[in-house]
């Protein structure tokens, strides 16, 4: 069975005053195939340094990551990342955004259009493969995000605040459809987000990281995105265990704002 190891990952940024930050320290996890994972913690905790070091972006200080076996050593198709916005290619139409990938690996037409036409289906866009990215709302610029992400058939999706820049219903809508393409395609995700809501919703483990230096504080095992896979989220979010972990986690990372901003203070005095 592939799995995703983040090998007791370390890192630490030099900064040109010679001081430094130590954004990880120490992370180890374990992805099995097919598991989605939420992660949250405050600003600067290290979210998305990690996420960079697992897409091949960053070199950590020390550790590794280690995918089905093999050492990550820089980005490949096998990792395929989901920003907050902005990452799609603008002039282009939604069908040539979603074939992108599978283009550049020198595919013929034949062989990715079934495919394509497939994800744009799954993601509700068959009726705009030809629109301009420029003429979609964010909503949809970020279904085809998803849709491009996924015809590269990645072993990992990792997802830095995908859903952030979204309206509140809207964001609802792609809640569920994340959830849909997890449980379709059976990838291993991680998803970042600033939203206890979402951790809970999206997260059937949720990572709680900690800042100063960036760690892990606290992880969960959660039902919710399994049941959220064919229920109606609203219905998801009256049981009554999902209202207890949301005030729980709340005032975990209420507490780490807390407690940042009174070493913000005390190291301005
Ligand atoms: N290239 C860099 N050079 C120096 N410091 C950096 C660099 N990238 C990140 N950092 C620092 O590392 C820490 C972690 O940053 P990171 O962006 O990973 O946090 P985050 O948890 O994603 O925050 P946010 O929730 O605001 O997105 C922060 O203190 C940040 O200032
Ligand atoms: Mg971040």
């Amino acid at each position: 069975m592939s799995s995703l190891l983040i090998d007791d990952i370390s890192m630490r940024f030099y900064l040109p005053d010679n001081s430094h930050v130590q954004a990880l320290e120490d992370i180890t996890l374990e992805l099995k195939s097919g598991e989605l994972m939420s992660v949250l913690g405050p600003s600067g905790c290290g979210k998305t340094t990690l996420l960079n070091i697992v897409a091949g972006f960053l070199a950590p200080t020390s550790g590794k990551i280690i995918l089905n076996g093999k050492t990550v050593t820089g980005p490949d198709a096998e990792r395929g990342m989901v920003f907050q916005q902005g990452a799609l290619f603008e002039w282009m139409s939604v069908r040539d955004n979603v074939s992108f990938g599978p283009r550049m690996k020198g595919q013929q037409a034949s062989e990715y259009t079934e495919n394509v036409d497939h994800l744009l289906d799954v993601v509700g866009l068959a009726a705009f493969k030809e629109k301009s990215v420029y003429e979609l709302s964010g909503g949809m610029q970020q279904r085809v995000a998803l849709a491009r992400c996924l015809a590269n058939d990645p072993d990992v999706i990792l997802m830095d605040e995908p859903l952030g820049a979204l309206d509140a219903l809207t964001r609802e809508k792609m809640q569920s459809l994340v959830l849909k393409l997890w449980k379709e395609t059976g990838k291993t995700i991680i998803l970042i987000t600033h939203s206890v809501e979402e951790a809970l919703l999206l997260g059937e483990r949720l990572l709680v990281m900690a800042p100063r230096p960036g760690r892990i504080h606290k992880e969960y095992r959660l039902p919710f995105a399994d049941m959220g896979v064919d229920a109606d989220l609203r219905e998801v979010k009256k049981h009554p265990d999902y209202s207890a972990k949301r005030e729980e986690i709340l005032s975990m990372i209420w507490d780490m704002e807390e407690e940042i901003m009174g070493r913000g203070e005390e190291e301005a005095s």
